[in-house]
């Protein structure tokens, strides 16, 4: 990558834009790092970890990782420094903009702000709101495309029974609103997986006028997002969960309202000109974007974005596909297995599965298949409270869900590992004496050691 660097940067007057900073991906399917990760049992017994907890948070792409030790030497600050380093690093951020634009399918006068995830990506939208703006949501969305928005003039809309309904009900309450609107909209739910009608939400909104937003956290690790296709304003996204943990995730869309807003964190980069009695702030994406960028999460994130468009996006869908259909396919045939479903069973939807055991407490199995069988699971509510209580009421399961989710480091062996345990759990029973510690489960006696990163 050093030369890589130099001969893309051969000045530091060099500004042309040019991709060359994020290094072309050269494998077919794009490997995690700690895929071959060995995990103990409870047993004392090592196996190779099972990750199904994608959607909570994605492992580094191996890509990304790399990229990013080869970007470190030249770590520097953005938009501040003179020296060559700063330059590299101004550069590399400016550009990931680009690349993260292109991804998302974004106009070429969307702003691309950097924020540290979805949640914060949100935040920062509500906040930017033009007063009087009413915001459209469903009740089935999770606690960051839900809690910022009770803060305005908020519509929030009862679970919708099918994707035409979501549609349907999206309409109803745009007619009834005067001034600017905001529908919010996830592109996939974190509980059930299943794809939310984004287009069309987005065609009914743009007959009331209304602006949406399409919260990808969930939907762009697994499918393509083209915002202008979609005729969607905001896309907001983490890059936890797209195989960049540099702490990055991207607000993108129309920058009126950005520039239009005064700056959700007033400091340095957000200002153009400080008096005495006055500061002249930035245009957006800057203005939105105060304190030291975060330059290795946006080289990160888009070096991301890069390994995933160039491993075939379309064959990568396939292919979770399939073990998706195995999941679902396998633990439904378990006794007492509900899985959680809003729109029903023949919907299109992403690897995210959750399900519930009839007479079994969620954490506790969760912690069952971690310590007799390697595997990662999520328990609870999935911060979408409403939505996981709605479905658990119908299903008529218990008070929490286990869910498991599918990405690049998911193998059928995992799939195949995770429906017999849960078949042999729910059968037999688990093989230990299990108590709750500290609010969670974990077996009586547990020889495993969560190790200390610092001696090790
Ligand atoms: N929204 C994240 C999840 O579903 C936190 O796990």
């Amino acid at each position: 990558m050093t030369a890589v660097l130099d001969d893309v940067c051969p000045t530091a007057t060099d500004r042309r834009v040019s991709f060359a900073l994020v290094p072309a991906p050269d494998e077919a399917v794009p490997p995690v790092v700690g895929g071959d990760l060995r995990v103990p049992l409870v047993t004392g017994e090592r196996v190779t970890y099972a990750n199904l907890d994608h959607a909570a948070s994605a492992p580094a792409l191996v890509a990304v990782r790399d990229a990013v030790e080869r970007f470190l030497p030249y770590y520097a600050s953005v938009h501040r420094g003179a020296g060559y380093a700063s330059q590299v690093s101004t550069r590399a951020y400016e550009q990931s903009r680009d690349v993260v634009r292109r991804f998302v399918g974004g106009r070429p006068d969307d702003a691309v702000v950097f924020t540290r995830n979805t949640t914060d990506a949100l935040n920062l939208l509500e906040h930017c709101l033009p007063a009087g703006t009413h915001v459209v949501a469903f009740d089935t969305e999770h606690h960051a495309d839900l809690l910022p928005w009770r803060r305005r003039p908020f519509t929030q809309l009862i679970a919708p029974t099918s994707a035409a309904d979501a549609v349907a009900k999206v309409g109803l309450a745009l007619g009834t609103l005067a001034g600017p609107a905001l529908v919010c909209v996830t592109g996939a739910s974190n509980v059930t997986g299943e794809l939310w009608p984004v287009a069309e939400i987005a065609r009914v909104a743009r007959r009331y006028g209304a602006r949406v937003l399409l919260d990808a956290a969930q939907l762009l690790p697994h499918r393509d997002v083209d915002i202008a296709a979609l005729g969607v304003d905001y896309v907001a996204f983490s890059g936890h969960k797209l195989y960049a943990p540099y702490g990055a995730g991207a607000l993108v869309g129309r920058a009126d309202w950005l520039t239009g807003a005064e700056p959700f964190l007033a400091g340095g980069g957000a200002s153009r000109s400080v008096e005495p009695g006055a500061v002249h702030w930035q245009d957006s994406p800057e203005r939105q974007e105060a304190g030291s960028p975060n330059v290795v999460g946006a080289y990160a994130l888009a070096t991301a974005c890069r390994t995933l468009e160039a491993a075939g996006r379309d064959r990568l869908a396939r292919h979770e596909a399939g073990l998706t259909a195995r999941l679902r396919e396998g633990l439904a045939r378990v006794p007492g297995v509900a899985l959680l479903s809003l729109f029903g069973e023949d919907v299109p939807r992403v690897g995210t599965v959750a399900f519930a055991v009839r007479g079994w407490d969620a954490g506790k199995l969760a912690a069952v298949l971690s310590a007799e069988y390697g595997i990662g699971v999520r328990d609870g509510l999935f911060c979408a409270h409403l939505l996981t209580r709605r479905l658990l009421r119908r299903a008529d399961s218990g008070g929490s869900a286990v869910r498991a989710s599918l990405g690049l480091g998911t193998t059928a062996e995992h799939v195949d590992r995770l429906v017999r345990a849960v078949a042999e759990v729910v059968g037999r029973g688990p093989s230990r004496e299990y108590e709750r510690r500290d609010g969670r489960w974990a077996p009586v006696r547990d020889p495993r050691i969560i190790p200390d990163l610092w001696t090790a």
